[in-house]
């Protein structure tokens, strides 16, 4: 699904305040320590909780493994200038041939400063230059604002009200999609927005 570009831990994603990487097995404490946040997990179909280390040793593993055949591209969030601390996760992995699905967390002191919609940008961006995907899905809880209006901000939309099994119960949630197209005509429309209305009072 992912060009062999991405398949090497070297490879690294830049916005203008994060750097993504590949996770390793050095950050699992920080790891631990923001996806361990019962606040976090709740939010997430699948980060265990309470959270151990060896749950996170297995969790890096994972991703690493699924980054290196090319079925997924997980990358751990770090601030530039931390480099060495992950403060977010975020992945996108095959659901089927052309289908993938987004997903991610970020510790909770980081919350409300825009960083998972740069992060998210980037990826998406990267996933349909650098991956055969023609559909972005994900799925935030109804009672998730704040990952919803990140999708929103990244262009998703058919935001389609459902009932899904979560952690175990039966939920509200939202399922958003993105397709390739849209994605196209949206990152166009930002390379090439349109010029200042310089019309004046003359010639009105
Ligand atoms: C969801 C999450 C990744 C958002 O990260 P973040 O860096 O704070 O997100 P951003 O700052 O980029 O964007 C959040 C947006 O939601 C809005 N928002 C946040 N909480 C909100 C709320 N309660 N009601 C309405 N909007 C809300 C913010 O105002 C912001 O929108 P804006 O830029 O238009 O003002 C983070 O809260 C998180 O990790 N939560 C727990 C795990 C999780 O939910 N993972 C996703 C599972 S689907």
């Amino acid at each position: 699904m992912f060009s062999d570009l991405l398949r090497d831990d070297i490879f690294r994603l830049e916005t203008s305040r994060l750097w993504l990487r590949w996770p390793r097995m050095a950050d699992v404490p920080s790891i631990v320590r923001y996806s361990g946040e019962k606040q976090i997990a709740d939010m997430t179909a699948s980060i265990p909780h309470p959270y151990s280390q060896t749950d996170a040793e297995k969790f890096v593993f994972a991703c690493r493994a699924g980054n290196a055949v090319g079925a997924q591209i997980a990358l751990a969030l770090t601030r530039k200038g931390r480099p060495g601390e992950v403060i977010g996760m975020i992945g996108i992995h095959e659901t089927r041939p052309g289908r993938a699905f987004l997903g991610y967390w970020l510790g909770s002191p980081f919350h409300g400063q825009g960083l998972m919609s740069e992060a998210a940008e980037a990826l998406i961006g990267l996933a349909f230059q650098a991956g055969d995907i023609d559909v972005l899905t994900a799925t935030a809880l109804a009672e998730n604002p704040g990952s919803r209006r990140v999708l929103e901000k990244c262009g998703f939309g058919n935001a389609e009200p459902a009932r899904a099994e979560h952690r175990g119960a039966m939920a509200d949630v939202v399922n958003f999609r993105l397709d390739r197209e849209s994605w196209s005509a949206r990152a166009a429309a930002a390379a090439h927005p349109p010029a200042p209305n310089t019309q004046t009072n003359a010639a009105a």
